[in-house]
């Protein structure tokens, strides 16, 4: 069975993005440390939106990404809907981890499915056109993995994993 695990860095108010990077630019290094330690090995799904600043692929993780225009990139598994990416996924060898890197559509579409989400969570308000998308709360297990500063930001590194029912 796929296991679906949203990673996100997010202002205090769920700020995701703006004009198509994120709120705070690249100043979190750190995070993009975190964020390349947790997703290394896994594949990683996005939408075209969060695709098209990138260089290249992730590299060590399977790229995956959806959109519906016609898209072919090396090293690029691309889906032309959320639907058919989750059924080629489930057909995929058991116990694999897919981790959901955004943007904003892709997290809306997808939370649901998700039995852990993992958020920087960063303690400053910014200007944003993308936000995460809203989730129960009280269906997670939150627990801290670690706060730091970091360019004049504080954040910190939350897991929620999803309480069985
Ligand atoms: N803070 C963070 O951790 C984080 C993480 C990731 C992204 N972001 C930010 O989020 C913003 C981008 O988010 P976004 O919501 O605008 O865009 P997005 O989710 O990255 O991509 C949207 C695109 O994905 C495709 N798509 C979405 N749903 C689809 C579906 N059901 N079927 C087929 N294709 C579908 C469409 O591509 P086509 O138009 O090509 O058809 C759509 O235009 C950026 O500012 C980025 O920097 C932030």
């Amino acid at each position: 069975m796929t296991r679906f695990v949203a990673i996100a860095a997010v202002g205090r108010h769920g700020e995701l993005g703006l004009k198509g990077d994120m709120p705070w630019g690249h100043s979190l290094k750190k995070d993009l440390k975190f964020f390349k330690e947790q997703t290394m090995g896994h594949s990683v799904i996005m939408g075209r939106r969060t695709w098209d600043p990138f260089p290249r692929p992730l590299p060590g993780r399977e790229n995956i990404v959806i959109t519906r225009r016609p898209f072919q990139h090396p090293g690029v598994t691309c889906y032309t809907s959320i639907e058919e990416a989750l059924a080629d996924l489930e057909k995929r060898e058991p116990d694999q981890t897919v981790y959901v890197i955004g943007g904003g559509s892709i997290y809306a579409a997808l939370v649901d499915q998700c039995d852990e989400l993992v958020l920087t969570e960063i303690e400053s308000d910014f200007d944003a056109d993308t936000w995460f998308p809203e989730f129960d709360r009280n269906a997670y297990e939150r627990t801290v993995l670690g706060s730091q500063e970091e360019n004049g930001f504080s954040y910190s590194h939350v897991r929620y994993v999803r309480k069985p029912e």
